[in-house]
């Protein structure tokens, strides 16, 4: 079979600033709660730092030229906004914000589209210490911080995400603790989705109030729960866990009120909503970003871990793309969505490097096919998606587990920084170059 893209279709690939960029104390740049985590002894698997990541804040015009090299069309990135603000309002670097003007201004030499995100989890820590996204007020902080970054790069960034995964920001910041800040209370963690979700309108607004033209969305990370059978019970366990998790985001954004299910799933940690915030909430958006990794198989007596039969990713993740087709077609007809971007898909495998010096990780070049597919299927449904980030550029500082992941298409030797495209990022070449995957 032949499955074949627009030449519109646009193919990219997506990092983030904590997870890449090192150079964490370097030219002013203000300390992230993520720094202040990783510096914490237990709390990352290998006991490693994103100090030095990939050194992506040297070594960016390297990593632009195999951007170029893979023939990227677009480059998914994050701001990090101590490196810009470094106590997170008040005083500019104009250091940082010069880091993020090169980046853009060799981007777009390239003819590279960035897409730009505003909030990829490193939160200034000063802002942390003044009680971080518990407190109301660092809604309106962020707003200020996103129309800054807009004044600043809003003539060439043409499209604006603010937040990236606002669940995991909320729940595996504050209710799990596996991230920074490393709570584990989970009425902060509901207080803190609302006040994202608050940051988030009122982001867009102040966005837009500089540059109305450019294209303004937010990432949401969507994972499939599917039930293990046809019995009720099950179907209904598995609608339970999709609006647990997903709709809590999806709604007020979208329909402008938390699902009704969450009073009741949520019960006294529902988080206090104040007068007009719904509608701040649920602004038009120009796109919407979808981060998709694997689905959990319900029943009602809990998930079936492992599904028999299936494959599964370094991360204990289930490969299975066909819920990314089942996804997209059922959030596209149950709200009434802008188009969309697949902003993040991709698989951590154990690789080797060849005598050759090669990578060949066929797992990971299945599994973007396989998804890239169902995603061409989904299309032929009737859904938008109008582009496509391979998570990730580089192999880099998997939050909580270090450097113990490999999600690259590039390989990263972390001693000597020396990259590497792998097979799975040749094959994806053929794919931009040729907009077709046959299978
Ligand atoms: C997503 C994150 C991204 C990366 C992938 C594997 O949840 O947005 O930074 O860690 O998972």
């Amino acid at each position: 079979m032949n499955y074949k893209f627009s030449p519109k279709f646009l193919w990219g690939a997506a990092t983030a600033s904590y997870q890449i960029e090192g150079a964490w104390n370097e030219d002013d740049k203000g300390e992230s709660i993520w720094d202040r985590f990783s510096h914490t002894h237990g709390k990352i698997e290998d006991g490693l730092t994103g100090d030095i990541a990939c050194d992506h804040y040297h070594c960016y015009p390297e990593d632009i030229v195999l951007m170029r090299q893979l023939g990227l069309k677009a480059y998914r990135f994050s701001v990090s906004w101590p490196r810009v603000i470094p106590l997170g309002r008040g005083r500019i670097n104009p250091k940082g914000l010069g880091f993020y003007d090169r980046l853009v201004d060799a981007l777009l030499a390239a003819n590279i589209e960035p897409f730009l995100t505003l909030y990829h989890w490193d939160l200034p820590q000063a802002l942390q210490d003044a009680g971080g996204w518990e407190t109301r007020d660092i809604s309106y902080t962020f707003a200020d911080y996103s129309a800054l970054m807009v004044k600043h790069l809003g003539d060439r960034v043409k499209h604006w995400t603010t937040f990236n995964e606002p669940s995991v920001v909320a729940f595996d910041g504050n209710l799990s603790g596996a991230h920074a800040p490393g709570n584990k209370d989970p009425k902060i963690a509901y207080q803190v989705a609302h006040h994202l979700l608050l940051a988030h309108g009122l982001a867009v607004k102040a966005i837009r109030a500089v540059e109305p033209q450019i294209e303004v969305g937010i990432v949401l990370n969507l994972w499939g729960a599917d039930p293990a059978s046809e019995s009720p019970e099950d179907i209904a366990a598995a609608n339970t866990a999709w609006e647990r998790s997903e709709t809590l985001f999806l709604d007020p954004i979208f329909r402008g009120h938390y699902p009704v299910s969450a009073y009741e799933l949520v019960g006294v940690n529902m988080p206090k909503v104040n007068d007009g915030d719904m509608a701040l909430i649920a602004q038009k958006l120009d796109f919407v970003g979808i981060n998709f990794y694997s689905r959990n198989l319900v029943t009602a007596d809990g998930n079936v871990d492992p599904v028999p039969g299936s494959k599964y990713t370094e991360m204990g993740w289930e490969v299975c793309a066909p819920a990314l087709r089942s996804i997209l077609v059922k959030i596209n007809n149950n709200y009434c969505l802008p188009p969309i971007y697949i902003t993040e898909n991709g698989s951590a495998f154990k690789d080797e490097v060849s005598a050759d010096g090669k990578i060949h990780d066929p797992r990971r070049l299945d599994y973007l096919k396989n998804h890239f597919i169902q995603t061409r299927l989904a299309m032929q449904d009737g859904v938008d998606v109008r582009g496509y980030f391979v998570w990730s550029l580089l192999d880099n500082f998997e939050w909580g587990h270090g450097y113990t992941k490999r999600f690259g298409i590039i390989r990263v030797d972390y001693e000597t920084q020396k990259r590497t495209i792998k097979d799975s990022g040749e094959w994806y070449t053929e794919v931009i170059r040729t907009n077709q995957i046959r299978d």
